[in-house]
């Protein structure tokens, strides 16, 4: 089956390594897909996110690197033939906020979405913090 991992990645971190590493073990396919997120200010340029996840996924050979704008994630997984979604979940209030994308997303296509519970030893971090602390 082939997975999405979707997200802002902005930028990606070992939190999202970890997890799309441990769901690469678990689907023929994962594509890690950079969408927008309506909620937060982009950062960093599409093309440096995707560059990031390229390299930071090189040696996962079942590990794509994909895009989409302006659309649902639902009408891309629809496009790209992608059967279950893949997201991280470091906290109960991570789950508290994609519970409800969750049961959209699956009242839209059918599609179920997997949350992979982080490693407790990188689940302090997250991408806006990364931003705020650098060079700490
Ligand atoms: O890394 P993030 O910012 O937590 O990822 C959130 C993201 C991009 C996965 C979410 O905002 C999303 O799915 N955006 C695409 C638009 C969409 O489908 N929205 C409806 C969700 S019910």
């Amino acid at each position: 089956m082939r997975a999405v991992f979707p997200g802002s990645f902005d930028p990606a971190t070992q939190g999202h390594l970890d997890v799309v590493r441990r769901a690469a073990g678990l689907f023929d396919e994962v594509v890690m897909c950079v969408l927008t997120n309506p909620k937060k200010a982009g950062r960093l340029p599409l093309s440096e996110r995707l560059a990031l996840l390229s390299e930071m996924t090189s040696d996962l050979p079942n590990v794509t690197v994909d895009s989409s704008t302006g659309r649902l994630l639902v009408d891309y997984c629809r496009d790209a033939g992608v059967g279950v979604i893949v997201r991280g979940a470091r906290t109960t209030r991570d789950l508290g906020h994609e519970l409800p994308m969750a049961h959209m997303n699956r009242h839209l296509s059918g599609i179920d979405t997997l949350f992979i519970p982080a490693d407790p030893s990188l689940a302090h971090i997250s991408s806006t913090l990364i931003t705020s602390t650098r060079g700490r």
